[in-house]
């Protein structure tokens, strides 16, 4: 912590590869806000205990990654409405009268990175979402309020995707598949698995792109197309996108939360997309 200036931070664990710090501080230089904002290692058996002891000692507000989002779903003492729905907390915001509010930015940063930044529209759209974990929890209900015609999530695991179709039915029509039984094109497919992460595709039936239609997005991003971009892309998606605008946006989210002003995260995102090729 630095003395005088408004704390904040991520907790993770792993912590070290972050880039949430960099992210800040570029926000933090460019709306001319004084603050400091640091990468916190929180130990696996004991995160209850670190975050408190972090907003004990004055922090102001901070970010939650893997694998903490439902520990600090906990540990907040008010949650947002969208918090409460994906079940997880990625950013906390301590109040002066010593409220916790737990919120979720991811499905936000997901949805701006889509509408506002790539102009591809959500409403009335076929959307396609692999994958029934966190992830794709974290995004359903911001992407419901878009009112897409449908929303199909496909999961190996076709339980998971059941169970998380029958939490969000009531925003909207959310149905669960097998990945084998895709056999019509969609508008929009999001990859929400973790298999990017070993370079792994879902095994998808090709018939769910239509060459020059569809539009494909990884929540996975790399300074190479990820596995799943670029098989799209050789079945000629219309376009293609990684996620590394969606994490910019997640984090301008945050920011706007605590500090009530929102960065423009255009330049933010150009500077991370340098780093990313300059270190491939
Ligand atoms: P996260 O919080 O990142 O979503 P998670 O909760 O562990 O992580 O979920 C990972 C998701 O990726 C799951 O939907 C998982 O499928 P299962 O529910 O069947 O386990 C999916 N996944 C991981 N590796 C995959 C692979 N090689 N092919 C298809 N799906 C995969």
């Amino acid at each position: 912590m630095v003395a005088g200036l408004d704390q904040y931070g991520v907790f993770g664990n792993p912590i070290g590869h972050s880039k949430s710090p960099l992210i800040h501080r570029l926000f933090a230089e460019q709306t001319r806000q004084t603050m400091n904002y640091e990468a916190l290692l929180a130990p696996l058996d004991g995160f209850a205990t670190f975050a408190s002891d972090f907003f004990a000692r004055g922090g102001r507000g901070a970010n939650v990654t893997v694998p903490f989002k439902e520990q600090a779903f906990a540990l907040a003492t008010q949650l947002s409405e969208r918090a409460e729905r994906a079940g997880a907390v990625n950013t906390l915001c301590r109040h002066a009268d010593g409220t916790l509010l737990g919120d979720n930015t991811d499905g936000a940063g997901l949805v701006r990175d889509l509408m506002i930044n790539a102009q591809w529209p959500l409403k009335a759209q076929r959307i396609l979402l692999l994958g029934a974990g966190g992830a794709v929890r974290g995004v359903l209900q911001p992407l419901l309020a878009q009112q897409p015609s449908e929303i199909v999530i496909a999961n190996r695991t076709l339980s998971k995707a059941e169970a998380l179709a029958q939490h969000f039915a009531d925003l909207g029509p959310v149905l669960a598949s097998e990945f084998a039984w895709l056999q019509q094109p969609f508008d929009i497919i999001i990859n929400g698995t973790s298999a990017s992460l070993s370079g792994a595709l879902p095994p998808l039936p090709a018939a769910v792109i239509r060459a020059g239609h569809t539009r494909c997005y990884d929540m996975m991003y790399s300074a190479e197309p990820t596995a799943f971009n670029q098989w799209a892309q050789d079945l000629g998606a219309a376009a293609c996108m990684d996620g590394l605008g969606m994490l910019v946006e997640q984090a301008a989210e945050a920011f706007l939360l605590w500090r009530g002003v929102r960065p423009d995260s255009a330049p933010v995102l150009a500077a991370l997309r340098e780093q990313l090729a300059a270190s491939a």
